[in-house]
């Protein structure tokens, strides 16, 4: 969940890998290092936090050199501190390493190296590799064939999930390698880039190349050259990617989340009218819809809260029964999958490790599966039979926003997909959900939540609830809400109150309650008085006329009930953003937290 960066060329270095860190702090913001060739010798700079404390430390210093790794760490095997940050090391300082992912087995490697009499720095699984490196090297002229063979044969003795830079002393050359985790090179003009994600590099090439599992890649000025598992090199085709550099930029916006809140319904919007042309329809496989067939759903986060509603409207549309889980739970849950199974797997970066194991699992037992992402090159994307794309563009901030609503357009295509497949005739209609989202989609409700934001600023925990859909649109704003302001939210049906969550509410409670569905008024109205007979406050959204006396309504346009999830969830991510800028929080990297999370 690191973020790994390199450049060699004729340029700056170190300006360049900082400024390309900056664009993967989502996927952690721990600590961040640099190390860089000059001379002979490789000099590394690491500091605890966030990267604006390492470039703060290197401000002031000349450096020339133009090859440098750099890293951003989401913290696995060891405290975030100084210690532990990366680039990691060898005893004797010749190799440096930065690494994405987790080595399993990093554990009996290590007893190993110590009773080989090896001293180690640091808790990390990293500085194994780096030691073996040196291993493989000891006695060795440093070449770059040396090298290559050095870390083919270390990564054998690897399990896991890795994206590897290193850099090792008398050799200008940057070396990588990845297994399960992301790595892409980039070129222009003779100079190289490599990084975890394209937003990295974007503002310096267009042009990249996806590595696969287990290939090295050697860069050095002028040159990338990739090799095979049997070290034989390989040709290599870049391609021009599509992301434009205003989707990485925070324009006039003060953060990413503000923007990717912003976009939501062009995301929702560009979603569905590309689904519409790749026609889902036609892409799934017929046969595994004939007869009897099982489903089932598996995500994580906010992902999973867009397959709640998938679940919801393919019950109540298509009558078909659908079981879901988180990916963490649905692993180890014994799920009862053959081929008659057909698996939908959510997932906005396509790389999450519960998810991407899930899918492993799933495919093992013979299931067709479905993967609903938004990044194409993905693994996820790669290894679904059908992959359906979401378009909500790159996602930086951590709490996810656009992409939940993108992830919505795309579940309510398939629906109406498998609908069309099993010759159902269906009360949900694509245009009229375009022309919904065209008209409302971009309606804020900063306003409502200003006067309120005193008093929620000083919860200790905020309640929302809800029926149906409602209650898993209030799931999405509780989780929302926690990520960022870092008060304790619960998200509470309706009609459970009373059976154990009514005994939290007292006179000081505030309660954000959803009503979106007719046919489910009535029931969420009394579960209203019941809680302010204790004394609640309740904060109300809702797309209804309702006579009812609330601390505040946050009235949404009057949408077909079938259509208001686009709808309701916009004032639940304005709150949970204004929050976290009222108690002076950064909405974009909340503590703890990473976007991809491709550990267990
Ligand atoms: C992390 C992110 C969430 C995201 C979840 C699933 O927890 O912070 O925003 O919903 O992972 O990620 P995925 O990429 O699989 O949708």
């Amino acid at each position: 969940m690191c973020g790994i960066v390199g450049y060699v060329g004729k340029g700056l270095a170190i300006p360049i890998v900082l400024d390309s860190l900056k664009r993967l702090e989502y996927r952690g913001y721990d600590s961040a290092g640099v190390a860089f060739c000059e001379g002979q010798s490789v000099f590394r700079e690491r500091r605890a936090g966030k990267l604006i404390v390492l470039s703060e430390a290197l401000k002031n210093r000349m450096i020339s050199s133009g090859c440098a790794i750099g890293h951003t760490r989401w913290a696995t095997h060891g405290a975030p501190n100084v210690y532990n940050a990366h680039p990691q090391n060898d005893t004797s300082s010749n190799i440096f390493v930065v690494h994405n992912g987790i080595i399993e087995n990093f554990a009996e490697l290590r007893d190993d190296l110590i009773d080989k009499g090896v001293v180690f720095s640091s808790q990390t699984d990293t500085e194994v590799i780096a030691q073996l490196l040196a291993i493989e090297l000891l006695g060795k002229i440093h070449t770059y064939q040396n090298v290559v063979r050095a870390i083919s044969t270390v990564i054998k003795k690897l399990r896991g999930s890795f994206a590897l830079a290193i850099l090792v002393k008398e050799l200008d050359y940057i070396f990588a390698v990845k297994r399960s985790s992301p790595l892409i090179v980039g070129e222009k003009n003779g100079e190289c880039f490599l990084a975890s994600d394209i937003p990295a590099i974007l503002p310096y090439t267009d042009k990249i190349l996806h590595i696969k599992d287990d290939e090295i890649v050697v860069l050095c000025t002028g040159k990338i050259r990739v090799y095979d598992n049997n070290l034989k090199q390989r040709k290599l085709l870049f391609r021009k990617v599509n992301t434009k550099m205003q989707e990485i930029m925070l324009g006039s916006f003060e953060s990413f989340m503000q923007k990717e809140i912003f976009e939501g319904a062009k995301a929702t919007i560009d979603t569905v009218e590309r689904l519409q042309h790749f026609d889902v329809c036609s892409q799934l496989d017929k046969t595994r819809f004939d007869g009897d067939f099982d489903l089932h759903i598996a995500a994580c986060g906010t992902a999973l809260h867009a397959g709640r509603i998938a679940k919801l409207l393919i019950e109540k549309y298509l009558r078909l029964p659908v079981d879901i889980d988180y990916a963490s739970e649905f692993r180890y849950s014994y799920p009862i999958l053959s081929d008659k199974s057909i698996c939908i797997f959510i997932s906005q970066s396509g790389e999450t490790a519960d998810t991407l194991a899930s899918l492993d699992l799933a495919k093992s037992l013979g299931a067709y599966t479905i993967g609903i992402t938004n990044v194409a090159s993905s693994k996820l994307a790669g290894e679904v039979d059908v992959n359906i794309p979401t378009s909500a563009g790159v996602e930086l901030a951590v709490a996810s926003t656009k992409a939940y609503l993108a992830q919505l357009g795309a579940i309510y295509c398939l629906v109406v997909s498998i609908a069309k497949l099993l010759h159902k005739s269906l009360d949900l209609d694509i245009n009229v959900l375009l022309e919904i989202v065209r008209q409302n989609g971009d309606m804020t409700y900063c306003r409502d939540w200003e006067t309120l934001l005193p008093d929620l600023s000083e919860l200790d925990s905020l309640f929302f609830v809800g029926r149906g859909v409602d209650y898993y649109l209030a799931m999405e704003g509780a989780l929302k809400v926690k990520e960022i302001s870092y008060i304790h939210c619960e998200a509470m049906p309706a009609g459970e109150l009373k059976h154990g969550s009514l005994a939290l509410i007292t006179p000081q409670s505030y309660v954000v309650v959803l009503l979106t569905q007719a046919e489910l008024m009535e029931k969420t109205i009394n579960a209203i008085h019941e809680m302010q007979s204790r004394g609640a406050k309740i904060i109300l959204i809702t797309t209804k006329d309702v006579q009812i006396d609330v601390t505040h309504i946050i009235k949404l346009p009057a949408v077909p009930d079938a259509y208001s999830p686009f709808i309701a969830i916009r004032p639940m991510q304005e709150l949970a953003y204004m929050l976290a800028k009222h108690n002076g929080y950064d909405p974009d990297k909340p503590r703890n937290l990473a976007k991809s999370v491709t550990v267990e």
